[in-house]
């Protein structure tokens, strides 16, 4: 494959108020990973999947990993007529141990990365419900730009900017805003690059998604039409919203 997806899973989650790690929370049944890859096993072309869990969560995310693989295997048929439908796109999973931050874990991720990748894409376990031709449109658009590409909605509420006493300071344009969400996807080179830019500018802690650290180290990223399903699942309202939208598509 020439595409790889990082899937950061290594995150605690305790705005959430499980127990367990946030990518291991159930939601009908299904661990938030194990329905974040199965969106990405549905992507077009052939991947390299990479998930970061956290370090003592290694052999059930090897698990759910597994389980997927198996979901979305082509069925075994020995005389399968040459003109059926086409075996799925391969797909490899790596597992790997997460650090304290959400980029140390992306660099741990990308450390994994096999040499034929030229394109990486950065995603959340936590926005479990991310359809995968929203995976396919970023892989395509970095594809043709040769940027980094990250999906983004335009925001619904009008922004204030205010003061710590609740005072209004003023109104932002809105019109000039973007909620961004994931996968966003680079050139493997620009976001080696754009890592190793922050690690050696000590600008890891400030800056707090991959596009943020692309477009800090002077390198082009652009936004393309997000999806209202790609949104993050932070506290037990945006769990509950997920189970009903699921309930909702199981009819
Ligand atoms: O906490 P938050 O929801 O902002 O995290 C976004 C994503 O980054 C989650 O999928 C989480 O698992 C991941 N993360 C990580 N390693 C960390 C912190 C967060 O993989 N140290």
């Amino acid at each position: 494959p020439s595409v790889a997806v990082i899937v950061v899973a290594a995150g605690s989650g305790s705005r959430l108020g499980h127990a367990v790690p946030k990518a291991f929370v159930p939601l009908q049944m299904r661990p938030l990973l194990e329905r974040a890859l199965d969106s990405i096993f549905r992507m077009r072309e052939a991947v390299q999947i990479i998930v970061v869990a956290p370090s003592d969560r290694l052999t059930d995310a090897r698990g759910i990993a597994a389980q997927v693989a198996a979901r979305h295997e082509a069925p075994v048929s020995p005389n399968r007529p040459a003109s059926g439908p086409a075996a799925p796109p391969s797909r490899t999973v790596t597992i790997v141990g997460g650090g304290r931050t959400r980029q140390d874990s992306v660099d741990r991720g990308m450390s994994a990365l096999i040499p034929s990748i030229d394109i990486v894409l950065v995603h959340d376990a936590a926005r479990a419900l991310t359809p995968a031709a929203l995976c396919d449109e970023v892989v395509a658009a970095v594809r043709s730009t040769g940027h980094g590409i990250i999906p983004g909605l335009p925001l619904v509420d009008t922004i204030k900017r205010i003061a710590n006493s609740g005072a209004i300071l003023g109104t932002v344009d809105r019109s000039e805003l973007s909620a961004v969400q994931t996968p966003q996807g680079f050139p493997r080179s620009m976001l080696a690059e754009a890592h190793t830019w922050a690690a050696q500018n000590g600008r890891f802690e400030a800056l707090t998604d991959d596009a943020a650290l692309v477009a800090d180290a002077g390198l082009p990223v652009s936004v393309i039409p997000g999806h209202q399903l790609a949104f993050k699942i932070t506290t037990p309202e945006d769990l509950e919203r997920a189970e009903l939208i699921l309930q909702a598509a199981l009819g």
